[in-house]
């Protein structure tokens, strides 16, 4: 009878063990563990945003996306992309201001000093000739403080951001 009882309660307790894993990573893990393949699922960009620094875990990557159509005439941000008029943003996050090998700056930017991260982007993207006069960056601003969020967590999940470990 006892033995009964413990043999349920063991089930149900591995039972649950069972149930906890799968709802949470382990499921998942596997298939999106060769991080080398191309072509981040969705699934893998919910997870990339959920991991953000608030508020940009916060953000709308559909909105982040739809924003990004002000800048794609002239930036790609793919790994290895073309510079346009402006230069390819993979990586930006955590790249000194101005040092894409092969791109020519403005002065302004390359004589700029910070590293980019969020803060910076969030006063750039707000409006780039008064945060940094004499750059050739010829674009108006984005001017609503929800869409910078959007299109930051956006640029982060798409331009291989990694959190500071
Ligand atoms: C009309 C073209 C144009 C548009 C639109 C544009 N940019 Fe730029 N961007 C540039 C140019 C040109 C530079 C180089 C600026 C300089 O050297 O002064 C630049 C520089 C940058 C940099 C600095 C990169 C570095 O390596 O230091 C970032 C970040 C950036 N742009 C983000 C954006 C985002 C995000 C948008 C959309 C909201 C956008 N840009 C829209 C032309 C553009």
């Amino acid at each position: 009878m006892r033995t009964l009882r413990l043999a349920a309660v063991t089930a149900l307790c591995l039972a649950a063990t069972a149930c906890s894993k799968d709802g949470g990573s382990s499921g998942e893990a596997p298939a999106s563990a060769p991080a080398s393949a191309p072509a981040p699922t969705d699934a893998d960009k919910a997870a990339a945003l959920a991991a953000l620094p608030a508020p940009y875990n916060t953000g709308d990557l559909s909105n982040g996306q739809s924003k990004f159509a002000l800048c794609r005439s002239c930036h790609t941000i793919t790994e290895g992309g073309p510079d346009l008029t402006g230069p390819n943003l993979y990586g930006v996050f955590g790249r000194k201001a101005g040092s894409k090998e092969g791109y020519a700056y403005s002065d302004a930017v390359k004589a700029a000093g910070f590293t980019w991260d969020a803060a910076h982007l969030d006063k750039w993207l707000s409006s780039p000739r008064e945060f940094l006069p004499g750059t050739k960056m010829t674009f108006a601003g984005l001017h609503d403080p929800k869409d910078r969020i959007d299109l930051i967590a956006y640029l982060k999940v798409e331009t291989g951001y990694k959190p500071a470990p």
